[in-house]
């Protein structure tokens, strides 16, 4: 594990969270040179593809333009089912098979992810609208390892198309949980309000406002007593993913995670991870993943 600590480019953390929203029709302009070569940048710089508990991934750029595609010689198709329309290029993850780096590949993907919003680019987190097999063609994946998620890049069209519009509202895209379901003070049981969040009130804002699989939002977070810790929990929906072989809800603990830190951190509120399980009582069925201790 390493002390190292990323830096990371700056951007405007929450106004950009607030500014992110899946993006599945892209335009056909090919990415400008300057926006790939910043992500590029990004991309080789594995600081900052390390998950807060020194997971590393490695992001792969992968062309998508369709001159592009037939350059390389490679063929056309990378299948995404039809979700994602005009794709310029895609960025696409590679761990180790294990629950933690799923996990801690939420909190990286997310970073980047945001980092390519705030370049103007639009992304959508994919955990299964892609074939896996094309995409491990391109990337060369090594045994043991997985891809767990992809995303397009592109400028956004400024005309969605009827199938994008339909996936919005099958998965309620642009509706979320109130507060008093998914936030705890002091313990589960006692809903905290966003009026007595005090500085809290943002970065626990971007949690909620956060992307999940299929928008289930299964993160709960309870304040210890003295407001020194948050912890995070998932509340699993059983069975969710079973078929891809890895538990798809630990990335959306992940991105929770990242959105929180960044959304601290820019209000000046400094504290690191850690692991151990507090030990409080869930009234249902949850699993306590990480802690943020503020320093
Ligand atoms: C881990 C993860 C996996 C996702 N997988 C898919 C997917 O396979 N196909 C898709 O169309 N959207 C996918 N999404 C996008 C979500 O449906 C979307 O984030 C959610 O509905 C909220 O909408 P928003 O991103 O526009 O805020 C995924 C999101 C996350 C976080």
């Amino acid at each position: 594990m390493t002390t190292e600590t990323p830096v990371i480019p700056v951007f405007p953390a929450a106004a950009t969270m607030e500014k992110r929203k899946s993006v599945r029709t892209y335009a056909r302009t090919p990415i400008r040179g300057e926006d790939r070569r910043a992500i590029m940048d990004y991309l080789a710089d594995e600081t900052l593809l390390r998950g807060p508990f020194g997971g590393q991934a490695a992001v792969e750029w992968v062309d998508a333009g369709q001159e592009a595609r037939e350059e390389s010689g490679k063929g056309l198709k990378l299948g995404t089912y039809g979700f994602i329309r005009n794709p310029q290029a895609y960025l696409a993850g590679c761990i180790p098979a294990s629950e933690q780096a799923v996990l801690e590949f939420g909190y990286t993907f997310q970073r980047l992810i945001l980092f390519a919003t705030s370049l103007g680019l639009g992304t959508c987190w994919l955990g299964g609208s892609f074939t896996r097999k094309s995409f491990a063609r391109e990337l060369s994946l090594a045994p043991g390892h997985i891809i767990p998620c992809i995303t397009p890049l592109g400028y956004t069209h400024d005309k969605p198309r009827l199938m994008e519009s339909t996936i919005r509202f099958m998965s309620k895209a642009d509706q979320r949980k109130p507060w008093n379901e998914l936030f705890f003070d002091g313990a589960f049981g006692r809903p905290l309000t966003a009026e007595a969040a005090g500085e809290l009130h943002k970065p626990l804002e971007m949690v909620r406002i956060g992307p999940s699989a299929s928008n289930r939002q299964p993160w709960r977070l309870v304040l210890s007593p003295d407001r020194r810790q948050v912890h995070f929990y998932l509340k699993q929906t059983l069975g969710y993913s079973a078929k891809l072989g890895f538990d798809m809800q630990r990335i959306d603990i992940g991105i929770a995670a990242c959105n929180f830190e960044l959304a601290c951190r820019e209000l000046g509120l400094q504290g690191s991870w850690h692991r151990q399980d507090p030990g409080l009582a869930p009234r249902e069925p949850m699993l306590h993943l990480l802690s943020f201790a503020f320093s």
